[in-house]
């Protein structure tokens, strides 16, 4: 069972010399000087990672520690279990769209636990992108109204309901009235500040408050009051861009081609020349009740508009939620809501309008270790351009601009940990930074290139609602027998790079997984680390374990554990991407994306 923690030492007790060793600010680009260890202050601990690091792996399989079994749950096909509709998967992918409304999306990406007893739960499971090529039965060949309908009946969200058994595995329960199957069809609801605004309205939806679906649901978040959050990410390439893109299209990568030039053969609403305002209304997080399949998801537009990565939600001492949103993109932002009002008892039902009301900020992160979160209101100094909240939010990324916020380099998940208060961020890479004309180094991103990308974890000022907090590098990612100094990290234990998912267990265990893309697996400052991945990291002493291997071109993504411990949930998303693979399958049929549960075989808690 769970012992209690040693205490990380507390920023706001230590002496000025004993903070700067520790927040390792002020850093101007100087990577020697991030290589003072994380633990320089802290007492050293004993590592409280229980198992055998795996070796990294260039199997085309799932690769766990000694003493630990991977069953595959839930694949891309399956039937999601809505009862009387229950089309088997076909391994020519000769499925209908309608059919693949009804089974698991492709491309896993991430989830929330939501549990409904002991031994049963409902999983909501994010269906990031496709690949056309498995699809369909013939491929890349020319689009159809059937091809366009299928692709977007592959993108969006799973509800499943899980059962474990008596030997601890998992199985998704069909049928089962939970079970249900978000689209980038299924009709949606806009609330907040830029419902109903001018930018949002569309000929089909003059009133700017309703929308046909969601898609590119990158990472994801889970209330306190028992709501899931699903993130439209790298929505623009969806669109047909207009011949002439003007400067707010541009901004948000409207340049047409693309995927989006086959929807919008077929579905003109995402031909943005002719439906400008249809862009706008994605790149949202989305609330969903996965407690009632019949419930209208909402986009929460008081969050923001960004190509979101996920939206983590810790609770403030005043009982206001606070929600984290990275924006994965090159020199992009990181963002804090935090709501108006606290978190009422009663689940979904008693905080409707929650998420419609609070104060978003951008963060600005200074040297010395030092940072702050800006405020984003519409009329505020360096603000005035944007004539209410509506257009500011849709703007969201201009605006963030003219509020100073720090580019950053690809933010990531973000993972908080209620009981030292310390948030965590991963920053993937940026290969950009540095470049001719791109911001260089700086005390928070501090590589040009960032290779190998590096997770940033800091304290608020006063708790998670505070405006200034107390930042560090957690780790910088790496491998020291890299050639070049920049791409050697400082990771103490097993080596990895460009981080992407996080997650804090009950123990304060960081996990980490990784997002290496299909052409850089193992080529490169990448030579050596085989397949994604996924660690283990003791905030602790700073060690890092390598826990998981994942099958060929896969990215390791969706970090969940079930709320006994006793089960890790893990997503594989795309294998076979850039390198082939058959996982989860017999050689020669269609790899596929799939959720996988993770347990020890004596039944202990994962992990310890
Ligand atoms: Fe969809 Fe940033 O990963
Ligand atoms: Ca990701
Ligand atoms: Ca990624």
């Amino acid at each position: 069972m769970s012992r209690r923690r040693p205490a990380p030492p507390d920023l706001h007790a230590l002496s000025d010399p004993a903070r700067r060793r520790w927040v390792q600010g002020g850093l101007g680009g100087a990577v020697a000087s991030l290589l003072a260890p994380l633990g320089a202050v802290a007492a050293p601990a004993a590592s409280r990672i229980g198992f055998k690091a795996v070796p990294p792996s260039t199997a085309d399989r799932v690769l766990v520690p000694e003493g630990y079994v991977a069953e595959v749950i839930y694949a891309w096909g399956d039937p999601v279990g809505v009862p009387g509709a229950m089309p088997a998967w076909q391994p020519d992918a000769s499925h209908s769209a309608a059919e693949q409304a009804l089974q698991a999306g492709m491309h896993h990406d991430g989830m929330a636990y939501f549990p409904l007893d002991a031994q049963r739960g409902l999983l909501a499971v994010n269906h990031e992108y496709t690949d056309e090529r498995l699809l369909h039965a013939d491929g890349t060949a020319d689009w159809s109204a059937e091809k366009v309908r299928k692709s977007q009946a592959a993108h969006g969200v799973s509800i499943v309901e899980l059962a474990r058994g008596r030997d601890g595995g998992w199985r998704v329960v069909r049928p089962s009235r939970h079970a249900r199957r978000i689209t980038a069809s299924t009709p949606m609801r806009l609330a907040g500040p830029a419902a109903g605004h001018p930018l949002m309205r569309t000929a089909l939806d003059p009133t700017g408050t309703q929308v046909l679906g969601s898609f590119n649901n990158c990472a994801s978040g889970r209330t306190p009051w028992g709501t899931y959050l699903t993130c439209e990410e790298n929505f623009a390439q969806y669109f047909r861009g207009p011949e002439r893109p003007d400067a707010h299209q541009r901004r948000w990568g409207l340049d047409g081609g693309g995927q989006g030039a086959g929807w919008a053969l077929h579905d003109e609403r995402f031909d943005a020349g002719r439906h400008p305002n249809e862009f706008n209304r994605f790149g949202w997080v989305v609330e969903i009740d996965p407690f009632d399949a019949t419930s209208t998801p909402v986009k929460r537009t008081a969050l923001g508009r960004a190509a979101h990565e996920g939206a983590w939600t810790v609770q403030a001492a005043d009982g206001r939620a606070v929600v984290y949103m990275g924006e994965d993109g090159a020199f992009e932002h990181l963002y804090k809501f935090v709501t108006r009002d606290a978190i009422k008892r009663g689940g979904a039902a008693a905080n409707r309008e929650l998420l419609d009301h609070g104060t978003l900020h951008v963060a600005r992160f200074g040297a010395e270790g030092r940072g702050e979160w800006v405020e984003l209101a519409a009329g505020r100094p360096g603000l005035e351009a944007f004539a209410n909240q509506g257009e500011l939010l849709v703007k969201t990324r201009q605006a963030a601009d003219a509020a100073g916020g720090t580019p950053m380099d690809r933010p990531e998940w973000v993972a908080g940990d209620p009981s030292t208060g310390h948030v965590y961020c991963a920053l993937t890479n940026n290969a950009a930074r540095g470049r001719p004309g791109a911001p260089g180094a700086d005390a928070a991103n501090p590589r040009a290139p960032n290779a190998m990308g590096h997770i940033l974890r800091w304290r608020e000022d006063g708790g998670f609602a505070g405006t200034r907090f107390a930042w560090e590098h957690f780790v910088l990612a790496g491998d020291p027998a890299n050639e070049r100094a920049e791409s050697r990290g400082n990771v103490r234990g097993d080596a990895f790079g460009s981080p992407d998912g996080l997650m804090v267990d009950a123990r304060g265990l960081l996990w980490i997984q990784t997002d290496v893309s299909g052409s850089k697996i193992g080529q490169g400052d990448y030579a050596r680390l085989g397949h994604n991945q996924m660690l283990c990291a003791d905030p602790a002493s700073g060690e890092v374990r390598r826990f998981l291997t994942g099958p060929a071109g896969c990215e390791i993504t969706g970090a969940v554990m079930a709320p006994d411990a006793r089960t890790l949930f893990v997503n594989v998303q795309h294998p076979g991407e850039a390198t082939p693979s058959t996982w989860p399958g017999e050689p020669g049929t269609r790899p596929r994306s799939a959720t996988v549960a993770i347990r020890r075989r004596d039944g202990g808690p994962v992990g310890s």
